[in-house]
């Protein structure tokens, strides 16, 4: 029970962080959190994700206009290409999941996680080198958080909820 409340309490007080302190994050801990995100689930094993570590020249190409709120490591995240339509998007769905498990194993340690979807244009996939087939799903500055957002208020699910006879 006391691990369940953790992880109701983790995924509640995540945010979208877009301002970071410039102290640099050790590479063996953020190489854990992806290490972590890895087990997300993922159909047939495959391990849909692809990660590049966004160096600065990149980094410039990319014109984010707040350069990811000044954090100190920039990683994009990519969802590998698949023979069916239906896979492909199994694959993205997969990607999603290993993203949100990083932010979360950021957000335990202290840090936190900005996505962007700022590689998914074309002419940012090509600074990227982003070969075809590829999805960027997500461009990540991550680093420790100089602002926290107030959470934004979440629709009742209720509300979302339909029973099926
Ligand atoms: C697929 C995806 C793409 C996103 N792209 C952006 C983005 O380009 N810029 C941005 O500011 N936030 C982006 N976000 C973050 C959302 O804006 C954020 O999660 C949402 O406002 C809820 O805030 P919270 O994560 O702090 O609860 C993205 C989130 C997802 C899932």
């Amino acid at each position: 029970m006391e691990i369940m409340s953790k992880v109701i309490e983790a995924i509640k007080a995540r945010r979208n962080i877009k301002a970071f302190k410039p102290d640099m994050i050790d590479e063996k801990e953020w190489l854990s959190w992806l290490e972590a995100a890895s087990f997300a689930p993922n159909h047939r094993m495959n391990e849909p994700w692809e990660v590049l570590v966004v160096g600065p020249e990149t980094r410039t190409g990319l014109g984010h206009k707040t350069d990811f709120g000044g954090a100190p490591v920039v990683l994009a995240v990519l969802s590998k290409p698949a023979p069916t339509p239906l896979e492909r998007d199994e694959n993205v769905m997969a990607v999603s999941c290993f993203i949100q498990n990083f932010m979360l194993a950021a957000h335990e340690a202290g840090a936190g996680v900005f996505w962007s979807s700022i590689g998914a244009s074309p002419r940012n996939r090509e600074v990227l080198g982003v070969q075809e087939g590829y999805d960027v799903i997500g461009v990540l500055g991550a680093g420790y958080p100089a602002e926290v957002p107030e959470a934004k208020a979440r629709t009742p699910i209720t509300s979302k909820i339909a029973y099926l006879p």
